[in-house]
């Protein structure tokens, strides 16, 4: 059973989690236009992730006995001035979702929670993936510079970036 307290934070992280997912849809709209189809894609599958998250709190909640509830939201940007951008924005959000998760433990340790305790450790644990291959793009893209070949030869990695569903999903 959850709290009042811990299931209203656990639903306004899974409308996070969708935030999330449409923020990096809009991102891939937007590389895909700029014509970085190899971007488009990897920001495609980020939505995708994103999208098994927010499923992971719903399916959570409700089998808690509680009501996961979808809410309004925020406006996701979709416009991005560059390539780095893109992946500095994405790291920002990133940094705020592992804040929200941090939180999220810290009210489950204080309430006793074992359950929500045990539940959030798959997103800790994920956040540390996702704040590191954020990183990795923006060193290599630091390292590119300018340098079209480079850029190419980037886009062309993260194209080949596939979706795999935890089982769990
Ligand atoms: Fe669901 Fe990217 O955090």
């Amino acid at each position: 059973m959850l709290s009042k307290t811990v299931c209203s934070a656990l639903n306004k992280q899974m409308n996070n989690e969708m935030f999330s997912a449409f923020l990096y849809l809009n991102m891939s709209a937007a590389a895909n236009e700029m014509g970085f189809k190899g971007v488009a894609n990897w920001f495609s599958v980020q939505y995708q992730e994103e999208m098994v998250h927010f499923m992971k709190f719903y399916a959570y909640i409700n089998s808690q006995g509680a009501q996961a509830i979808v809410d309004k939201m925020a406006k996701p940007a979709s416009s991005f001035p560059s390539l780095m951008n893109f992946f500095q924005e994405t790291l920002k959000h990133e940094q705020f979702i592992t804040k929200s998760i941090n939180e999220l433990t810290e009210l489950a340790v204080n309430e006793k929670d074992h359950a929500t305790q045990i539940f959030l450790q798959w997103f800790v644990t994920e956040q540390i993936e996702e704040e590191e291959n954020d990183r990795e793009i923006i060193g290599k893209l630091k390292l590119i510079g300018d340098n079209g070949y480079g850029l190419l030869m980037l886009d062309n990695e993260l194209g080949t970036r596939v979706f795999v569903p935890p089982p769990t999903a």
